[in-house]
């Protein structure tokens, strides 16, 4: 995350400024900037790399004036490159801001703005600000904030300028940390609470518009109502079918700006303020309902493994009546793609009574859920209107590899291991386009297999969660009766329901448990079953135990689920079109299970 500055007041801006900067520093940026209003002028300097190389650019100029702001960038949207850095200023350099955090609809903007003639000096999303409040300005800069929030989504906090609306500066935030507070003959507004050293500064609400002059403030409230989302399915039939199509590019939104690939490491924003107490976590409890306790289970399994943290998954709306002995030293992840499942919040609840530290992960802002946790991760999925959950999911896996690193490297795990499960995560979006463009191989399958009413969905370790997740899609969207279960426990019973009327689709990548579900798969044969193997490609072997291959490229085996779930996503959509469900609005199902 980036950190932002503003000041305001009687004395000259830029000193306070780059003291403010200073004591921000310790934080990871790759640039930094300022801008001084004076009367009408602006003068604008932009640095890549530390604050020292901004102070020497800055050396005997002489740059006076008690408007200013000022920014340490760490790369999100944009490269490390001068012109990315802030302040960023609209086409005819009268508005200038800095921003922190993500602007998530930034390539529609883009697109938009550039068709209406704008002049787009930077490849940031937080360019892109300043020209929606160009578009919007007319003489009153809160009144085009105003309206420019509407057309943002994401979380951010800004602080802009404008010389045609000078004496005055405008701040607004949407679940990014914003505050303000005196300073001697002047008012500072940041988004980093610690260099408010002489007063309790004041913490900025969502929606809220403030005001600042140079000696006094005004807040607007405002109801952020984003609106200028495409909500419509565009060239797809269904919007689950528009929503898998979309996760090439969510698994990129969730990583931009939060890998350090270098270091090994993974920043998560919003759980800065906590990172020195999570480092004395000594248990994890992810919490979830239905795909959200699936991702959950496919957490506990990667952080126990590769954190090295007693962690464990709990289904929210069975936990919830439990009383279960608990460890102090316990941190709750609260795993909820709306933010407002009833169970979860009332585990989420309980946890926090017990004194507990809570962390959610939500893909709604404003959400129940974000409200509740100390701290959270947003999940940058966009708006899921099918009531299955695809995209979400998917964020949701992405999310827990990288929190498993964070977690990981604040113990025992290695660069080498981080930097290569980084460096395959990347890749993952790429691979799924490629199984995307395979898409009509899963159709034909669906059309193979459409009369049958019984599925096992099977899969071991850390594919076992989206066995269970794959047979969740096919009771869900296509009302067909499915089960999830890890291979070993076929014999233990399941295997008696298995004759040549009974699918099962075998999740069996060339990884550790690979020769484990190869016997599965010869049981089954034995039982005259029916078997679709999504394996990995260059196994040839498969094709004697399955009667069906689907294949997904080869990566690392704990990422081996954001591939696995793709074809099982897909698979479940097919069938429910072949058999006229209704796909994006499931009989009996809600988006958000609310309890009244
Ligand atoms: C399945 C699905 C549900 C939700 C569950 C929890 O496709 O969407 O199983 O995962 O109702 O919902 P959230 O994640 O909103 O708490």
């Amino acid at each position: 995350m980036s950190e932002i500055v503003g000041y305001i007041g009687k004395k000259n801006a830029l000193p306070i400024l780059i003291e403010k900067m200073k004591q921000m520093s310790f934080k990871e940026y790759d640039s930094s900037g300022i801008l001084v209003l004076s009367d009408n002028k602006a003068i604008l300097v932009k640095v890549v790399g530390r604050l020292e190389n901004l102070e020497k650019k800055l050396k005997n100029k002489k740059i006076e004036g008690n408007i200013g702001l000022g920014h340490l960038r760490w790369a999100s949207v944009g490269r490390v490159i001068t012109k990315n850095a802030h302040p960023h200023f609209d086409c005819k350099k009268e508005i200038f801001l800095v921003h922190s955090g993500m602007i998530e609809n930034h390539k529609e903007l883009r697109r938009q703005l550039i068709k209406e003639g704008h002049i787009l000096s930077s490849e940031t999303d937080s360019e892109l600000i300043c020209h929606l409040i160009e578009n919007y300005f007319q003489g009153n800069l809160e009144e085009a904030v105003k309206k420019t929030i509407q057309k943002i989504r994401g979380a951010y906090a800004f602080v802009v300028v404008s010389r045609k609306d000078p004496q005055k500066i405008v701040a607004v935030k949407f679940s990014s940390p914003l505050f303000f507070g005196k300073v001697k003959d002047g008012i500072l507004i940041a988004s980093d609470k610690s260099i408010f050293t002489k007063f309790k500064p004041i913490e900025t609400k969502d929606g809220e518009i403030i005001v600042f002059r140079r000696d006094k403030f005004h807040i607007l409230k405002e109801r952020i109502n984003f609106q200028s989302e495409n909500l419509d399915k565009g060239i797809y039939p269904h919007f689950m079918l528009k929503e898998i199509f979309e996760e090439p590019e969510i698994i990129e939104n969730v990583i931009r700006g939060r890998v350090i690939l270098e270091k090994g490491m993974v920043k998560f924003g919003g759980l800065d303020a906590l990172k020195e107490k999570l480092k004395k976590i000594n248990n994890l409890i992810l919490i979830g309902c239905g795909s959200s306790f699936y991702a959950a289970k496919f957490g506990e399994i990667l952080l126990q493994e590769y954190a090295k943290i007693n962690a464990r998954s709990e289904i929210a709306s069975e936990f919830r009546y439990l009383d279960p002995f608990l460890n102090k030293s316990t941190a709750v992840i609260s795993i909820s793609q709306s933010g407002e499942s009833t169970d979860t919040l009332a585990v989420l609840k309980k946890m926090k009574e017990k004194g507990m530290m809570t962390i959610g992960i939500t893909n709604v802002i404003s959400s129940s859920q974000a409200k509740e946790t100390d701290a959270g991760i947003y999940l940058r999925a966009g708006t899921e209107i099918a009531v299955a959950s695809t995209k979400t999911f998917l964020s949701q896996l992405i999310t827990l590899v990288m929190l498993t690193i964070y977690f990981g490297r604040q113990r025992s795990m290695d660069l080498k291991t981080s930097k290569r499960i980084l460096q395959e995560l990347i890749k993952t979006s790429n691979f799924i386009r490629e199984i995307l463009n395979r898409r009509s191989e899963i159709e034909k399958l669906a059309k193979k297999y459409q009369e049958f009413k019984n599925f096992y969905v099977l899969g071991m370790k850390y594919n076992f969660p989206i066995a269970l997740e794959g047979a969740l899609k096919l009771k869900e969207v296509s009302y067909l009766h499915a089960e999830g279960i890890c291979g070993g426990e076929l014999k233990h019973g399941p295997i008696a329901l298995i004759d040549k009327n009974f699918l099962t689709i075998a999740i069996c990548p060339s990884d550790s448990v690979y020769d484990k579900m190869k016997s599965n798969l010869q049981e089954i044969k034995k039982g005259n079953g029916l078997v679709i193997a999504i394996a990995t490609q260059g196994n040839r072997e498969i094709q004697k135990l399955a009667d069906d291959v689907f294949y997904i490229p080869k990566t690392l085996e704990i990422l081996t689920p954001i591939l696995t779930v793709i074809p099982l996503q897909l698979l479940s959509y097919y069938f429910a079109v072949l058999l006229k469900r209704e796909i994006d609005k499931p009989r009996n199902l809600v988006k958000s299970v609310i309890e009244k």
